[in-house]
């Protein structure tokens, strides 16, 4: 799979932003040239992509890819390559890494290890700690500062008012947050005698616990006129309390609290142990509807994988987090055919509102100037889930024996095929995602 100076993709049906029709789309060394160029238009590779659809590469702002320092989980080039598999173009990758991102120093060796390892576009949070207000006020080449205002994985967890006031105060960068109040977590902890099955982390992990939180962190950010973005919704309330902060707040929704709910615990175990915890299945209707009503206007994954001897662990010792990078795009395609929603809100959802919300440059749409981040997909083609061909590091997948309809065929990070029915160019290495605050 060589790299082509001029690559024109014919007879796609392509999701543009003025509608979906078929068109041809010329690129030249990773700028999208022209949509629909003169027939003289040369090239030096013609791709025909009858029957296929032509959408922007799937950007996925909310992952866990564990590297420096939980390598055994997963790698920035093991989850690079179950991106370009997924139909993910570029990443922005959460800080609880070991050690954390919560200096300049580490945002920039994380650059360094991705521009090595990574086969797609990659960008990473400066985490907020008690004390690196300095480093957030300072910090460059990332995409916003991520607070756990509530403890997850890792121990990064920032609750105190005043410093809470001062980030959201002091900084520019936009901020987003996982809320779960801790005091509420701590309380029904105790009153569970810390929880004895998996059934009690939605018990521990409450719809209180989401709620006061995402409260709290919605009236810092309108008080503070901030903006600032709630990962991982996942009960109906915290809909109400985005859309009374429109304007300043936006939210966004995983696969994980789309598919399940407490119902699915007794069949799939810890395997759908995560923070938020799942909630009720009135929450997974309500999700989707925030999503179709626009209250939420992201997909993203949360992608935190954690080997199944971890996850085998008895409750609470089994770590909280899933993989899923690989699958969302394919699983949203499969929703699309169960009448829940059409392609251009997927596209919007997945492609064009991270590259918004992150003010990204030259990403989301299929637009001239953009980046060649495009992919192929067969709306129709099915494959089934397995474990076993998971190419995240950790081999596993919450859907596994799950027939899915829908599958992307080719993947192309800045006019380069990187992947294409099944096999890799690993060769290949992304760019380093760029935001409109760099160009000031
Ligand atoms: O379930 C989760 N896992 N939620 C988080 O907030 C963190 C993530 C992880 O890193 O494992
Ligand atoms: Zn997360």
């Amino acid at each position: 799979m060589p790299r082509a100076a001029r690559v024109r993709i014919d007879n796609a049906t392509c999701v543009l932003p003025d509608g979906t029709r078929t068109a041809s789309v010329l690129f030249e060394r990773g700028t999208i040239l022209d949509i629909d160029p003169a027939p003289t238009a040369e090239a030096d590779e013609v791709i025909d992509a009858t029957g296929l659809h032509l959408l922007p590469g799937v950007i996925d702002h909310h992952v866990h890819f564990r590297d420096p320092g939980l390598t055994h989980k997963e790698d920035l080039h093991t989850a690079s390559l179950a991106c370009a598999k997924g139909g993910v173009t570029s990443f922005v990758e959460m800080p609880n890494t070991v050690p954390p991102a919560i200096t300049q120093a580490e945002i920039d060796h994380k650059l360094e290890l991705a521009s090595q390892k990574s086969v797609v576009n990659y960008g990473f949070y400066i985490a907020a700690s008690t004390d690196n207000l300095d480093a957030l006020i300072n910090a460059k080449r990332v995409a916003g500062i991520k607070i756990f205002i509530g403890s997850s994985t890792g121990n990064l967890y920032v609750d105190d008012q005043e410093t809470l006031e001062a980030i959201f105060a002091k900084t520019a960068l936009p901020i987003c947050a996982h809320c779960e109040d801790e005091p509420t977590v701590q309380a029904n902890a105790a009153r569970l005698d810390g929880g004895r099955t998996v059934h009690d982390h939605s018990r521990i992990r409450d719809h209180e616990a989401a709620i006061r939180c995402t409260t709290r962190a919605c009236d810092l950010a309108t008080h503070h006129n901030h903006r600032f973005h709630v990962l991982h919704v996942s009960t109906a309330q915290e809909l109400d309390i985005i859309k009374a902060h429109a304007g300043v707040v936006t939210g966004e929704a995983c696969p994980h609290h789309l598919w399940f709910s407490i119902d699915d615990y007794d069949r799939l175990g810890t395997r759908i142990q995560m923070n938020p915890a799942v909630k009720n299945r009135e929450d997974v209707v309500a999700l989707w509807e925030g999503l179709r009503s626009g209250i939420l206007c992201a997909v993203v994954t949360d992608h935190a994988p954690h080997t199944l001897e971890e996850k085998a662990q008895p409750y609470p010792k089994s770590p909280s987090g899933l993989p899923a990078i690989e699958n969302s795009l394919a699983l949203m395609l499969t929703a699309m055919h169960d009448g829940k929603c059409t392609l251009e809100q997927i596209v919007h959802w997945m492609c064009e509102s991270p590259a918004t919300i992150w003010d990204m440059v030259g990403k989301g749409r299929l637009v001239p100037g953009n980046d060649a981040d495009v992919i192929l997909v067969d709306l129709d083609r099915r494959h089934t889930v397995r474990d076993a061909e998971q190419v995240t590091k950790c081999k596993w997948s919450a859907w596994d024996g799950e027939e899915l309809r829908g599958q992307v065929v080719r993947t192309i990070v800045g006019g380069v095929t990187v992947f294409e029915e099944g096999r890799f160019n690993d060769s290949h290495r992304g760019s380093p995602i760029r935001y409109g605050y760099e160009q000031a």
